[in-house]
């Protein structure tokens, strides 16, 4: 029988986005095999309902079971809200999500308790992210604002376009009339758009997101588990798409100056 922890680490998101979080983890575990899916077929998932959410991501999961996976790393901030115990109930590998590791880093960060969360449609109406801070400061104030367009942009690379700038400017308009301190990305593509939030807001906003807290996190489990690969060079990466492997392959240049090997179809 293979030993387990030669086995790779799954990591699912709709689309690009996920990448964000797979380059934490490469920076945190640089021997580990990671194996990445992108539901690139199906994606927005932000505007879905719950019901479909869970489906994909049990399929996505199963998918990524198939592939010989030690762990799973629900990527998606969507999945996450929805489906993540349905996933962890299912499964006998760690299943970890990512709005427990971004709502603990927001709480930690700021310094005045006034909070925004950014965030697809589907995972601010399901208001996971306001629970979970006022877990770790049961007074913070927390503006929950929804931005769907910023995923189409990323996943359309109109990141340097001027349209960015200006849909960046409409979204975020709600927060001039608070006192936020701390913006929390609350989407795996939202971190792409991240100096044009920034630049919005002004340097005095401290932006966060889920990526190196999650990978905080699975470092810890795979420690716990006994599950650390034993490798002492860079291990080997594999990235499926369920839809147009070029175009994600382009796309992860073009965002991360990332040079992917091969991306299979799934
Ligand atoms: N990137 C996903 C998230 O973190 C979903 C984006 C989408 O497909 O709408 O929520």
């Amino acid at each position: 029988m293979s030993d387990k922890r030669e086995l790779s680490i799954g990591i699912f998101d709709s689309g690009i986005g996920g990448l964000t979080v797979m380059k934490e983890l490469m920076k945190a575990l640089p021997y580990e095999p990671m194996t990445y899916f992108g539901d690139t077929a199906r994606l927005p998932y932000g505007a879905k309902s719950r019901e479909v959410i869970i489906r994909y991501s049990i399929e996505n999961a199963i998918f990524l079971m198939e592939q010989n996976i030690k762990m799973l790393v629900v990527a998606c901030n969507t999945a996450s809200t929805f489906a993540l115990e349905r996933l962890q109930q299912m499964f006998n590998v760690p299943v970890l999500g990512v709005i427990e590791p971004g709502a603990e880093k927001a709480a930690k960060t700021t310094t005045n308790r006034h909070i925004a969360v950014l965030g697809t449609d589907g995972t601010i109406k399901a208001g996971v992210y306001p629970q979970k801070i006022k877990r770790h400061l049961p007074d913070a104030q927390v503006l929950s604002v929804a931005c769907p367009l910023f995923v189409p942009l990323v996943e359309e690379r109109f990141v340097h376009h001027p349209a960015a700038k200006l849909i960046v400017k409409e979204y975020l308009q709600p927060l001039h009339d608070h006192p936020i301190d701390t913006i929390l990305l609350g989407c795996t593509h939202y971190p792409i758009l991240k100096r044009l939030i920034q630049e919005e807001l002004g340097n005095h906003i401290k932006i966060v997101d889920s990526a190196s807290s999650c990978a905080e996190n699975v470092v810890w489990t795979l420690k716990n588990h006994d599950l650390l690969a034993s490798g002492n060079h860079p291990a080997n990466c594999r990235y499926f798409v369920s839809d147009d492997p070029k175009k994600f392959r382009d796309n992860a240049q073009n965002v991360f100056g990332f040079t992917l090997p091969e991306v299979q179809s799934s």
